[in-house]
């Protein structure tokens, strides 16, 4: 039963990033608004500052580069793996030519890769994917005791599950979403992209327990020998004004990240 739903997981997510394709950061518009451009660029200024400029990045579940190019951009070699062929056809167009030497795209299932995969990276980047696998503590298991000392692992952009603080907040919180997706249709219809919420079955597999608790990640990492650097939880909106409203004003919380170095 668990491994035929676990390959459900797997063949919903091949099947709905085959669908996603080129227009997936077009149609998650929660990724590069400016509020989370902000976060994003200094999560990386922060993150980069320490490395080296011949170290290694591995990004798990790259897409179609969201994070991928701008590690690129910034001068690293990176490796990227992706379930989905098509993804990963995206993300290599995208690719310019001086780059490819430092470009490494492979496809294939992140729970497999580190049984075939021997190479050593820096930092180990897993950006909006945990919440798409069937078992994450397993995969983060699995990938953290790969790793030598002094590697990172940034976890970005996971669904944060949690509890109601207040049903005041919470229902202002409510009813910005619900204007931030009116306004998102909106502009998915005026720009003729079609939405796939109605694809997305068993392919965001731990949104159906409402998103992942980051003390389940810290629990895990800690246990193999991570300390945790930093956790940051904010609220993630289709609009950058959304965001900024949410974030600054309710001060509501949705999504969260880590960034955790073996000891
Ligand atoms: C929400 S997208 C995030 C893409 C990119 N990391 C980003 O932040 O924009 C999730 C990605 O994880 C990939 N994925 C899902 N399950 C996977 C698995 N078991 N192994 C590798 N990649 C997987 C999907 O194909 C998809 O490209």
């Amino acid at each position: 039963m668990t491994t035929l739903l676990k390959e459900k997981v797997l063949e919903e997510n091949r099947r709905v990033h085959a669908l996603e394709n080129q227009l997936y950061l077009s149609r998650h518009p929660e990724q590069t608004n400016f509020f989370q451009n902000s976060i994003v660029e200094k999560t990386l200024d922060q993150i980069c500052r320490d490395m080296g400029s011949n170290s290694k990045i591995l990004d798990l579940g790259c897409g179609t580069g969201y994070l991928f190019l701008r590690f690129l951009r910034r001068g690293f070699d990176v490796t990227g793996l992706d379930l989905s062929n098509e993804m990963i056809q995206v993300l290599r167009n995208s690719v310019s030519e001086n780059e490819k030497d430092r470009a490494h795209l492979n496809v294939g299932d992140v729970e497999e890769f580190f049984e075939k995969n021997q190479e050593e990276f820096d930092l180990v980047v897993f950006s909006a994917v945990l919440h798409h696998l069937f078992d994450y503590e397993m995969v983060l298991k699995k990938a953290c005791r790969r790793l030598k000392t002094g590697t990172k692992i940034m976890i970005f952009f996971e669904p944060l599950k949690q509890s109601v603080a207040s049903s005041f907040s919470y229902a202002f919180h409510r009813g910005l979403s619900w204007i931030d997706e009116k306004f998102y249709r909106f502009e998915m219809s005026m720009r003729d992209i079609p939405l796939l919420e109605d694809e997305y079955h068993h392919s965001d597999y731990q949104r159906q327990f409402g998103g992942i608790d980051p003390r389940d990640i810290e629990k895990v990492l800690r246990e193999e020998n991570f300390s945790i650097l930093n956790i940051e939880k904010y609220c993630a909106r289709r609009f950058g004004i959304n965001a900024w409203l949410a974030n600054r004003i309710l001060k509501t919380q949705n999504t969260f990240n880590i960034l955790a170095v073996r000891g």
